[in-house]
């Protein structure tokens, strides 16, 4: 009987983050998919400044145990149009890992500047690389303008970013992370990238409960460091929400990569407000207006169930 159709090669990856604890997740589940390969991590001032940002990075890729020689490398330190705010956002905890703070100082970023990094990446296999977007998309952004070339060489960006029908986080119309560069969203929706964008419609929808964040922490390791990471994150937000679960809002945009059949998608125009008083950083979308050139695939529903399955599953791999 025939083995059935051999596996897909794995999808090269960079992960361009701002960790973050959901970043931090996010980023141990790309390590742990076998459908994926991370060719590098690029680190982008957002919930944390970007020393701050590089250096959690880089204890999530030693607490991975990746080998040293994956390419960490510092981007930009604030949004492309507007003075640097960094998020004063109690959700990740001291230092920005949920108060994590590993006694080893952690692995050194590697020389260059991230936006040059992703362009070699992307221009040393046209048309096989693909960006997962979890923090501000000022790095992507900036790759649009300084390498035009490279970024036309992408396979594609997946964004975790903007709210298409839920309330914003960060505001009433926005997200944090479109909120934070939206002259960055609104250049890379605006772009001929092909994007496909995780949103608060679905992160929302997908939160992993306390449970299971507490099964993995029981776990040896770095799987049950990361019950811990989340064990810490679902008692914020539960303090804060009071719903004993949270959204792990970058993990979700690794499982939309890895498992795109999770999520139900619409295609459409999109775009994000820049100027608006109180819609700066709104995602804007019109999926139902035949004639508008439809090119962003917009995220509307998840199978929760399967993505904390998923998850829970991935991170436990770690226990070893
Ligand atoms: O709105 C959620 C996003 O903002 C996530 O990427 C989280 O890490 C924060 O950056
Ligand atoms: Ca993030």
């Amino acid at each position: 009987m025939s083995a059935g159709p051999a596996p897909a090669p794995p999808l090269p990856v960079v992960v361009d983050c701002d960790p973050g604890v959901d970043d931090a997740i996010a980023l141990l589940l790309a390590l742990a998919s076998p459908e994926l390969r991370v060719r590098g991590v690029t680190a982008v001032a957002g919930n944390v400044g970007l020393p701050e940002a590089v250096r959690n990075a880089g204890h999530v890729l030693d607490l991975a145990g990746v080998p040293a020689d994956l390419p960490l490398v510092a981007g930009l330190a604030g949004p492309i149009a507007r003075t640097a705010r960094v998020a004063d956002e109690p959700m990740h905890g001291a230092g920005g890992l949920g108060g994590l703070r590993p006694a080893v100082p952690p692995r050194a970023p590697a020389p260059g500047h991230a936006v040059d990094f992703l362009a070699r990446q992307a221009l040393a296999d046209p048309g096989e690389l693909t960006l997962l977007a979890i923090g501000p998309l000022s790095n992507v952004a900036a790759l649009l303008v300084r390498h035009p070339d490279a970024a036309a060489a992408l396979r594609g960006v997946v964004v975790m970013g903007g709210a298409a029908r839920a309330q914003g986080n960060i505001t009433p119309a926005a997200e944090y992370n479109f909120h934070a560069d939206p002259e960055a969203a609104r250049l890379v929706l605006e772009s001929d990238l092909a994007v496909r964008v995780v949103g608060l419609d679905v992160t929302r929808a997908a939160l992993f409960p306390l449970e299971a964040a507490e099964r993995l922490a029981a776990l040896p390791g770095t799987a049950g460091a990361a019950g811990a990471l989340l064990r810490g994150f679902v008692l914020r937000y539960r303090a804060r929400y009071g719903t004993p679960a949270v959204p792990v809002h970058d993990a979700l945009a690794v499982a939309a990569l890895t498992h795109p059949h999770l999520l139900g998608w619409e295609r459409g125009w999109a775009t994000v407000e820049c100027a608006g008083e109180f819609t700066r950083g709104a995602l804007v979308t019109d999926l139902r207006t035949p004639e508008r050139a439809r090119r962003t695939d917009v995220a509307l529903t998840v199978d929760a169930a399967a993505f904390t399955a998923l998850l829970t599953e991935r991170l436990a791999g770690y226990a070893g």
